[in-house]
């Protein structure tokens, strides 16, 4: 480990201590998910806080989440919403979304959490064309190949002062001219998109520090 990810997961831990201790149903998730052979590649418990945060700031009713794993994510973003609240996670495997769906009843949450398996772009067409009703946050997480086309799908479903946030958008080749990715691309999208405010907030994570891109969409014209 480096000098530089040690401090960084020294300045994480104090981050997370004081602000984003997991209580036993979050802990019990991951083991969960470990034990189901799921990759650790869930948001850190500092990024979970950082959704949680979010979603209450933005008083979130409705959340659409893009890559659910094993409910982690959902389950830091569900525990921001009111007794009426939604979330809407798609993912793709269907053993994720069985893992997810025990780990959300688990922390109670069944009620506010629907897990749709399938590819999300598919699914998010015929929630658009289903006419589903406005989110208040959308988080995307998932394939990051599919990013600007999520992008797309997020502005139609989002409402206006609604948040889009894109997580790992700070990936090491962000700062290299030559490469392409869809991280790239979706930071590229969203700071051209003249309906999004944006930014990208570097966060702390186990492996170094990475980035979620926060955009709140105003009403063109507005
Ligand atoms: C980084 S993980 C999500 C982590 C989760 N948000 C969390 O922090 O707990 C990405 C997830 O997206 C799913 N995924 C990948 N491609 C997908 C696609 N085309 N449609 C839906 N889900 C996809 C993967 O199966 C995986 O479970």
């Amino acid at each position: 480990m480096s000098t530089q990810e040690k401090s960084i997961q020294t300045y994480d831990h104090y981050i997370s201590q004081l602000f984003a201790a997991e209580d036993d149903l979050l802990q019990a998730t991951r083991a969960e998910m470990q034990q189901a052979g799921l990759r650790p590649i869930n948001v850190s418990a500092s990024g979970g806080q950082l959704l949680h945060l979010l979603a209450l700031l933005s008083g979130a009713r409705r959340i659409l989440e893009i890559g659910t794993l094993g409910g982690y994510s959902a389950i830091w973003l569900a525990r921001a919403l009111p007794a009426d609240g939604k979330l809407i996670s798609l993912e793709i495997d269907e053993h994720h979304a069985a893992v997810a769906r025990r780990n959300v009843a688990q922390a109670g949450l069944a009620t506010k959490v629907e897990v749709r398996v399938g590819p999300a772009l598919a699914t998010l067409t015929t929630m658009q064309q289903a006419g589903e009703a406005p989110f208040d946050l959308v988080f995307i997480d998932a394939d990051k190949d599919g990013y600007i086309a999520y992008l797309q799908k997020a502005v139609a479903l989002v409402r206006d002062g609604g948040l889009i946030l894109a997580d790992n958008t700070l990936p090491d080749e962000v700062l290299d001219t030559n490469a392409d990715s869809g991280t790239k691309r979706y930071n590229a999208a969203v700071a051209a998109h003249p309906a999004l405010v944006s930014t990208i907030v570097p966060v702390l994570r186990r492996q170094g520090f990475d980035g979620l891109t926060i955009s709140i969409k105003r009403a063109l014209g507005a």
